[in-house]
């Protein structure tokens, strides 16, 4: 049985010596966000001592993509795959005989400003406040029994108030609407440091009512161990590192100010929703998960994956080859796709372009690419636009199409999007398409004498070589 919390990934990345520990003290006050923005792309963290606080903190647990290999078991190239069988299968979560996430509780009636407890980091110099980033929040509808997952930013107001940030598109918006029309608040629980797959399917973009800790049941090969909040009607992953338990008012209004986004600057979205804080639950040696916000790894990997696994069935169902997909950090894992295609029939470039703005309203940028070329690489993406395309006939742009609140270029909710056919076409050029190389058994043979020579700590092959001599 596998655990269920973040701690079985981080002692494996332990192992593999991907973890930094740092022992503090160390201000939450930007100081951890300042750590955390030089370490991006580099190991998992382990803070040991937050200046006035008794939760060690952890993080980077899911920025990079050998990470999320790592906590899938699968390989590298492979994760797009495991997350999109994850969007269509899933286990019923299932209720835990042990509840670690209960081994502490605290209710309100016990604490008076139970968030002043957990060190939560004050990220940007110009946010409003300090943020929770990493917490799941779930939440399920009684009438209809909708569950729903998903992250949204939570920021104290003290006295067990805090401030909810959920787009207005967002399920979780329609379940607490909907509770608010039924006169009542949404019982939520907001879980932190549980199995990378819980948070991974907590990014999914799905169906309303599609339940995505059944899809996390898929992504961990076995069902979600649950257990019934200790205040709130919801039933939270009993293997959580720590729980907040609330009720979210949907009527109840607060001012947010300026807050950091996916592309990298602020926004100031008005109003957003009020939690009244009724329980804090934990393990005994419970650690805090941060996830860097605004244009960092973490953030764009998180939502980047997700959003891509859904674009992938959406251009299947559309009939696309699609064979690769990334939604890139450039686009902070939400706007900006790269997907490689097998060679398409006249007219299916709309098509795929078409059936991307049509699944998730945030996609602005598509690029399409050969299967040759890695999506991932932002060399080889901007080869293909210089090599294979003709501006005047393999651009498409849409004027005034439908986007989200968070996009940095929208006005009255529009912006012109633009798809990118950087595949190649018959007939375009002189010659053929082929790349000016070294056969590639010259190239294995060669890379063979420098590996046997022992000289592999030199190997640096250049744009798209490594691929011929692994394949
Ligand atoms: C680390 C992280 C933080 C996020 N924070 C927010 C947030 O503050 N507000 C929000 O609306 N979405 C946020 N998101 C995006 C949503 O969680 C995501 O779009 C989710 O799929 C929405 O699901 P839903 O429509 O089922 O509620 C965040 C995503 C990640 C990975």
């Amino acid at each position: 049985m596998a655990d269920q919390s973040a701690r079985a990934h981080l002692a494996g990345l332990a192992r593999d010596g991907q973890v930094l520990r740092i022992p503090g003290p160390v201000s939450a006050r930007f100081e951890l966000a300042s750590l955390l923005a030089l370490l991006d792309d580099g190991p998992a963290v382990v803070i040991d001592r937050v200046d006035g606080f008794n939760f060690p903190v952890v993080s980077n647990l899911l920025n990079s993509r050998a990470r999320f290999a790592r906590a899938l078991g699968c390989g590298v190239g492979e994760i797009t795959a495991s997350i999109t069988r994850a969007t269509t299968s899933g286990f019923a979560p299932e209720t835990a005989a042990e509840a670690a996430c209960q081994e502490v509780v605290v209710t309100a009636e016990q604490h008076d400003d139970l968030l002043s407890l957990l060190p939560i980091p004050h990220f940007f110099e110009f946010d409003s406040g300090p943020y929770i980033t990493a917490g799941l929040v779930i939440g399920h509808e009684p009438a209809s029994g909708y569950r729903n997952a998903s992250y949204a930013r939570v920021k104290p107001l003290g006295r067990n108030r805090a401030f909810i940030g959920i787009a207005p598109n967002h399920h979780l918006t329609a379940l607490s609407r909907q509770a608010a029309e039924q006169g009542r608040p949404l019982d939520v629980a907001i879980a932190l440091g549980t199995h990378p797959a819980i948070q991974m399917a907590g990014c999914f973009y799905l169906q309303l009512g599609q339940d995505e800790l059944a899809n996390a049941g898929a992504l961990l090969g076995e069902p979600v161990r649950v257990t019934p909040g200790a205040t709130v009607d919801v039933l939270v992953p009993a293997e959580a590192e720590i729980v907040i338990e609330a009720k979210l008012h949907f009527d109840q209004k607060v001012a947010e100010g300026w807050v950091s986004e996916y592309h990298g600057m602020y926004e100031d979205y008005g109003d957003g929703q009020v939690l009244q804080i009724t329980a804090l639950t934990h393990r005994r040696d419970a650690s805090f998960q941060v996830i860097m916000p605004g244009l960092f790894s973490e953030h764009a990997l998180l939502g980047g994956l997700s959003v891509g696994a859904g674009l992938i069935t959406a251009l299947r169902q559309a009939t696309i080859p699609v064979v690769d997909l990334a939604v890139t950090k450039a686009g902070g894992g939400r706007v900006n796709v790269v997907a490689a295609v097998e060679p398409l029939k006249p007219g299916q470039a709309k098509r795929a372009f078409f059936a991307c703005w049509a699944a998730v309203s945030m996609i602005k940028q598509i690029t399409l690419v050969d299967a040759d070329i890695d999506v991932w690489d932002y060399e080889q993406v901007e080869w293909a636009r210089n090599a294979r395309m003709r501006w005047d006939e393999d651009t498409f742009s849409v004027p005034d199409a439908i986007t989200d609140r968070n996009e940095p270029m929208q006005e009255g909710s529009v912006v012109t999007k633009i798809g990118l056919d950087a595949t190649m076409k018959p007939g375009r050029r002189r010659t053929n398409w082929q790349r000016a190389l070294p056969p590639a058994e010259a190239l294995r043979a060669a890379h063979e004498r420098l590996v046997g020579d022992g000289l592999q700590a030199w190997l640096a092959p250049g744009m798209g070589v490594a691929a011929l001599v692994d394949g």
